[in-house]
């Protein structure tokens, strides 16, 4: 079989965990150049750019780049990659915005070129198992679903408060940046197009007038007696524990005080440069009449999505580790998450990075036209809903149609 070759724009987070596939299986994919200003040799490569533009101008030969830069890196280098031939992994969102969404997919399509966007849930075991349960028919027809996704109070405040995606000027209004993988799931698991949507949503809490009295810019010129009952306090979250350290390449002591001395993510969460809402519900109808209800709310203690779907002839219901399957002629309760989902793996997303990437090199090597088109033109859908559901919120909850 071909060893397919591929371009990494943009070094970071995302673009490791997509690069590292190839360190765990050199005879699929080999990463032959990397581009970023700042670590593009974190990723080893033959050859190493400071821009993306640099290395796209150099058209080096590969069959696929992936685009893991910012969001606002995304749909220049995705038209200029695509013209000159390549596939793409792309980071979603394809673009902030719905005309350039509508463009990459529209140019791919034109260049019969393959997209993947980084919806990753659906390649994880416990989403592809859910998939598998409805697509067997034993349940008949999907009804209504209703999903949760409890963000965290410490996600929240360091990518949506905090963050890169705390100010949707700056990248992507967060239900684009946070749901488009769960509206990615539930076009994928009903099977048609969403036609009509609606949303409420607003900052509850991170806002000025919250803060409170004495209160400091940054947690470390905080006075003690409010920081220690802060539990968003920066010192806290990315100093005294480490669960969001592997969010940075450089982890060290040094480097994580120096974050919180001196970057946003040291800044009080109550006088952020946030504007993006901290709670956001949507409603929403496809064709052939199915109903979703999803809930995103950076109020839980968890990070975890929990949905619970309603079938003609059953119901399945998932707390994000367990599924249960409750027919209603009584016949069978199923509990658990078989693990038949291909190769079991070590990354990040429940498996859902390596099985992403796995997935492209299968989907290049079969190179059926068909699939390459449906494929493409599925990644769209996620983000018609997400731009629907923000216009909809912005403006007080009006039904938005989606053509
Ligand atoms: N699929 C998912 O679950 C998921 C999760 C997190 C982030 N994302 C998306 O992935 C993308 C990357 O996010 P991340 O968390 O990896 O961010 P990151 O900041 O860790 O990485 C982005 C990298 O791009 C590099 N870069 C910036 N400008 C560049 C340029 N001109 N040329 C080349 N490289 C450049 C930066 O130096 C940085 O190393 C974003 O669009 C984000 O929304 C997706």
């Amino acid at each position: 079989m071909k060893r397919l070759k591929a371009i990494v724009l943009g070094a970071g987070y995302r673009g490791r965990a997509y690069a590292e596939y190839a360190a765990e299986h050199p005879d699929q994919l080999e990463i032959v150049g990397v581009a970023d200003p700042v670590q593009a040799r974190v990723i080893p490569a033959k050859y190493y750019w400071n821009d993306w533009r640099e290395c796209l101008d150099d058209h080096p030969e590969a069959d696929i780049v992936m685009v893991t830069m910012p969001d606002s890196l995304h749909h220049e280098p995705a038209i200029m990659a695509l013209k000159s031939g390549y596939h793409l992994l792309l980071e979603k969102p394809i673009s902030p915005t719905e005309d350039e969404c509508r463009e990459v997919i529209e140019c791919a399509l034109a260049e019969k070129r393959l997209v993947i966007v980084g919806h990753i849930l659906r390649y994880t075991a416990y989403f592809a198992h859910v998939k598998a349960l409805i697509d067997s028919g034993e349940l008949g027809e999907v009804v209504s679903i209703a999903h949760q996704e409890s963000a965290g109070f410490w996600k929240v405040a360091h990518s949506y408060v905090r963050g890169n995606w705390a100010n949707s000027k700056k990248s992507s209004p967060i239900i684009l940046a946070k749901c488009s993988h769960d509206f990615d799931l539930f076009v994928w698991w009903i099977g048609r197009k969403c036609r009509r949507v609606t949303s409420f949503g607003s900052i509850k809490l991170f806002r000025r007038e919250n803060m409170p009295r004495g209160a400091a810019t940054r947690c470390v010129d905080c006075p003690p007696y409010i920081e220690r009952r802060c539990v968003w306090s920066a010192r806290n979250m990315y100093v005294d524990h480490d669960e969001l350290k592997y969010l940075f390449a450089d982890h060290s002591d040094d480097a994580m005080r120096k974050l919180i001395e001196e970057t946003e993510y040291g800044k009080c969460v109550y006088q952020a440069d946030n504007d993006v809402p901290d709670h956001q519900t949507v409603m929403l109808e496809f064709e052939g009449g199915a109903t979703v209800s999803h809930v995103m709310t950076g109020f839980t203690e968890k990070n975890v999505r929990t949905t619970r779907i309603a079938m003609t002839r059953g119901e399945i219901i998932g707390d994000g580790e367990n599924l249960d399957v409750c027919r209603f002629d009584g016949n069978t309760v199923e509990t658990g998450v078989p693990s038949v989902y291909r190769i079991p793996n070590r990354s990040r997303h429940g498996g859902g990075d390596f099985n992403l990437v796995s997935e492209m090199i299968r989907i290049l090597r079969r190179n059926d036209p068909d699939e390459i088109r449906e494929t493409t033109e599925e990644a769209l859908q996620s983000h018609l809903i997400c731009f629907a559901a923000e216009r909809s919120r912005l403006a007080g909850g009006k039904v938005i149609e989606i053509n």
